[in-house]
């Protein structure tokens, strides 16, 4: 009589799988059974107790044993992973339909608003955008547009001087000056850009923009200037407002001409805001000063031009109704969202 293969104990592996309720349940009944110490590896040393002829028959039958556990095994582990997978699909569901979070967008700074507006009326006119340094030297911003040095003009622009001569420049006439020297007649140019003043109150600001305009060619008349200063105010706010030209002193035009346009804040009744005249200031302009044509080499006999400058805040306040210059500079959020 021989020794048997003892399987005992092993029947019930086919429940364990049945009932291990999770991936790691079922992977300690792995260990129990196919581990290294585990009950059906543990079978392979008892064949060395076996007679021979009784060896390959028991081997045969560990081999089937193991086959089975694994079939059952690799069932339940398909199974468990597909129920993993269901239940994590469940808690991370997310539903799209859900109000989401609204994220606040930006807007365009007014003085931007109003530069870009200034910018598309001229260049719809046939005006091309020429852009200066904002540090200049003192022949730009001064001497080549007739302001000679201890000239009282000089004083009507506090100016922040950064060498003996060099400045940050005070207006952007000195774009006018560049483009002559550059190039010939007809130029037809606008200049936007950041100027500085040494002023600071309600209604100045260290720094500020401005837009110069300048016509050159052989025939411009004041009537043109008029002409196209009319446009661009009627443009910018609205066909009914009346506009006037008022005698008006610039070292660099002749005959020169600040330009007035009916109070927006009371219809030109009179307020506080126009100072009770029913007008407001918004423009600075003239006839190009011969005295400039001969600074730039210009025949000053054969050149007709206009040139204006105007203050981009200024125009913005008029626009938005706003009271307070500094208000612009002040990046509070309250402010600017109106826009
Ligand atoms: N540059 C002048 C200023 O800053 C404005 C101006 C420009 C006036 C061109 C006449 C012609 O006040």
């Amino acid at each position: 009589m021989s020794i048997q293969l003892d399987t005992s104990g092993l029947d019930s592996f086919k429940t364990e799988i049945a009932e291990a309720s999770s991936l790691e349940e079922l992977y300690n009944v792995k260990v129990k059974y196919l581990g290294k110490k585990g009950l059906i590896s543990g079978l392979n040393k008892q064949l060395g107790k076996l007679p021979p002829e009784e060896r390959k028959d028991a081997g045969q039958r560990i081999g089937a044993l193991r086959a089975e556990f694994e079939e059952h095994h690799d069932a339940r582990e398909s199974t468990l992973k597909q129920e993993e997978k269901s239940r994590k699909l469940e808690s991370e569901f997310i539903d799209i339909t859900m109000p989401g979070v609204p994220f606040k967008g930006g807007g365009i700074h007014p003085v931007t608003r109003v530069y870009d507006e200034i910018v598309d009326i001229f260049t719809s006119m046939g005006f091309e955008v020429a852009l200066g340094p904002e540090v200049e030297s003192d022949f730009y911003n001064f001497e080549a547009l007739n302001i000679p040095k201890e000239h009282p003009a000089r004083d009507m622009q506090d100016t922040f001087y950064i060498g003996e001569e060099v400045l940050m420049r005070t207006h952007t006439s000195p774009v006018q000056v560049r483009t002559m020297l550059k190039e010939k007649p007809p130029v037809k140019i606008i200049a936007p850009g950041k100027v500085y003043r040494c002023d600071s109150d309600v209604t100045h600001t260290p720094m500020f923009h401005q837009v110069e305009g300048l016509l050159v060619d052989d025939k411009t008349t004041f009537g043109d200037l008029k002409g196209t200063l009319t446009v661009f105010i009627k443009r910018m706010f609205g066909d009914d407002v009346p506009v006037r030209f008022r005698p008006s002193f610039f070292p660099f035009t002749e005959p020169s001409a600040e330009v007035d346009m009916g109070c927006v804040i009371c219809g030109g009744k009179g307020c506080r805001v126009c100072s009770h005249t029913g007008w407001l200031e918004i423009l600075g302009s003239g006839m190009v000063d011969p005295e400039v044509y001969k600074h730039v080499g210009y025949d000053p006999e054969g050149c007709r031009g206009y040139a204006f400058g105007m203050g981009i805040e200024r125009i913005a306040m008029l626009k938005y109704g706003i009271d307070d210059l500094r208000l612009f500079f002040e990046n509070n959020l309250k402010f600017l969202k109106q826009f």
